[in-house]
């Protein structure tokens, strides 16, 4: 796991954005993983101006999300594939027909995580991909007790988590839907380079846990311990908890340029 620490917020961006640049490279018909939320927004900026300066194509290549909510209708505004649509299909020149992830107002769920399982695996895996934390150390909608192993499933949101996301439902955390479907803790470990951004004090325990952490479904994300290919994007603020701060600030310093992400 490579930890890189910034103060500034374009550089996560550009690293980030380095990382879905170099996994578009990889074969013809790559399959780039987003996530919602606040957390990729700069890489998603740096991704748009590469490809409105002709330097970056994703033309060819599928897009998959993590999870969506259960329940809110298709076109509503705050369903995840409506933010993917926004922040991803608007800015970069993906083809939406390619955008898929699983659909929250399918009549059988289960039937739906198992059709989302076999898309990935029909696409040939995941290349790379975006992940935020929750501050309850979710990734996904991998909620604490979550299964290391768990693949594509309805899942129940925490009550921090929908206090959390309430900023998109008017405040509300009633407002915020109580179930979503979700890639799978194992699902996401199936990608070959995970690249997770986390900013802001609200995130810095959990980046503890998620660094420095024993392996434990009560912080799903410590999983990523296990990966043989991670980078994690951090603020200043979201690695304030970080006993091993001074060392990961030295080694990324110190790292050789050819070495890559
Ligand atoms: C989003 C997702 C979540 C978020 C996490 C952090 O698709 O899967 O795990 O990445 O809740 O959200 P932000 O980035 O808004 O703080």
């Amino acid at each position: 796991m490579e930890v890189i620490v910034t103060s500034r917020p374009q550089e996560l961006g550009r690293l980030g954005a380095d990382a879905v640049a170099a996994a578009l490279r990889v074969r013809e018909r790559p399959a780039i993983g987003v996530a919602t939320g606040s957390s990729p927004q700069p890489v998603y900026a740096e991704l748009g101006r590469r490809v409105a300066a002709g330097e970056l194509s994703f033309a060819a290549a599928n897009v998959f999300m993590l999870d969506e909510y259960v329940g809110l209708p298709p076109g509503d505004p705050r369903r995840y594939r409506s933010e993917i649509d926004r922040d991803v299909v608007a800015r970069l020149d993906v083809d939406p027909a390619r955008v898929h992830g699983p659909d929250g107002s399918a009549a059988d769920l289960p039937a739906e995580c198992a059709a989302y399982e076999r898309a990935i695996a029909d696409a040939g895996g995941i290349d790379v991909q975006l992940l935020g934390i929750g501050s309850d150390g979710h990734i996904a909608f991998n909620e604490p007790g979550s299964s290391l192993a768990s693949r594509t499933r309805i899942k129940t949101l925490t009550a921090q988590t929908r206090a959390d996301n309430a900023r998109f439902f008017d405040d509300d955390p009633e407002a915020v839907p109580r179930h979503c479907l979700t890639q799978g803790v194992g699902t996401i470990m199936e990608a070959r380079h995970l690249v997770l951004v986390a900013t802001g004090r609200g995130k810095a325990e959990a980046v503890h846990h998620l660094v420095e952490g024993a392996i434990s479904a009560l912080w799903p994300a410590t999983i990523l311990q296990m990966h043989p290919h991670v980078t994690v994007l951090l603020d200043d603020a979201a690695a304030s908890r970080l006993q091993l701060g001074s060392y990961v600030r030295e080694a990324w310093a110190a790292k050789p340029a050819w070495q890559g992400l």
